[in-house]
C-alpha cells in the first residue's frame, strides 16, 4: 500500500482505539508541519518531539537538517512508537507519557534547543500539562522554544499555567490547509526584569 495512505489508515485506527489520546482522525499535513518547524535548523541543536504519531513533524525536522541523533521522540502510543523506532533508528524513541519527561536523560545531558509538540493539550488535564511543560523547559537551554499546535481559537495552555511557570506564548500563524485548520504558538521563558 502507498505509504501516506497506509499511515493515514493506521492513524485513523489508532484514533478509533484511543480517541482521547490521539485526538485527531488524520496526521497533520505538510503546511502545518512546515509552520511548526519553521524556526528550527541544524543550529538549533537537539530537538525533542512530543507526540510524533506517524511522524508528520519528524519528517519536517529531518528535512530542516536535524540529524536523527539530535532527535528524541516521546510517544505514548505503542503502535506509533514501534514504527518510529524502526523508521528512525538513529533517533531516541521513548514509549512513555510526556509528563514523565523530567525523569529521563536525553542527548548525554546536552540541553535541547527546541521542543516540538503534537500533543493534544486541550484533552490533557491542566496538572499534566503543567508537568509536561516543566519537563520540557527543564530539558532546554534558557533560550529554547516550545512549539505547540492547536485546533482551538487560542493558545491551548491556559494563561494561569503560563503565568505560574513564567512563560510567554506568541501566536506564530495558522493554516487552513490542514484537517482541521490549525494554529501554532511559541512558548518561551518570560524575560526577567532588566537590571
Ligand atoms: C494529535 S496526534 C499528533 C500526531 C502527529 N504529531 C501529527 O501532527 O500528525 C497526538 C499524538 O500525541 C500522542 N500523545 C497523546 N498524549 C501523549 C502523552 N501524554 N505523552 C506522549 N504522547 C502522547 C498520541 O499518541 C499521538 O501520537
Amino acid at each position: 500500500m502507498n505509504q501516506p495512505i497506509a499511515e493515514t489508515l493506521s492513524f485513523f485506527q489508532a484514533w478509533l482505539r484511543s480517541p482521547r489520546r490521539v485526538a485527531a482522525i488524520a496526521p497533520s499535513g505538510r503546511a502545518l508541519a512546515s509552520l511548526i518547524t519553521r524556526e528550527i535548523s541544524r543550529d538549533t541543536g537537539p530537538v525533542i518531539e512530543l507526540g510524533p504519531g506517524t511522524g508528520a513533524f519528524t519528517r519536517a525536522l529531518l528535512a530542516r537538517g536535524i540529524r536523527q541523533e539530535d532527535l528524541a521522540l516521546i510517544e505514548a502510543g505503542s503502535e506509533f512508537a514501534v514504527v518510529l523506532q524502526a523508521r528512525y533508528p538513529g533517533a531516541r524513541t521513548l514509549w512513555m507519557d510526556a509528563a514523565r519527561l523530567r525523569t529521563v536523560e536525553l542527548f548525554e545531558g546536552r540541553p535541547a534547543g527546541a521542543v516540538v509538540s503534537g500533543l493534544p493539550l486541550l484533552s490533557i488535564a491542566p496538572r499534566k500539562v503543567m508537568a509536561i511543560l516543566i519537563g520540557a523547559f527543564d530539558k532546554m537551554r534558557p533560550d529554547g522554544a516550545f512549539y505547540q499546535f492547536t485546533y482551538g481559537p487560542r493558545c491551548p495552555v491556559p494563561s494561569r499555567v503560563l503565568d505560574h511557570l513564567g512563560l510567554t506564548a506568541e501566536y506564530m500563524g495558522g493554516t487552513l490547509a490542514n484537517l482541521p485548520p490549525a494554529a501554532v504558538y511559541r512558548l518561551r521563558k518570560t524575560a526577567g526584569p532588566r537590571s
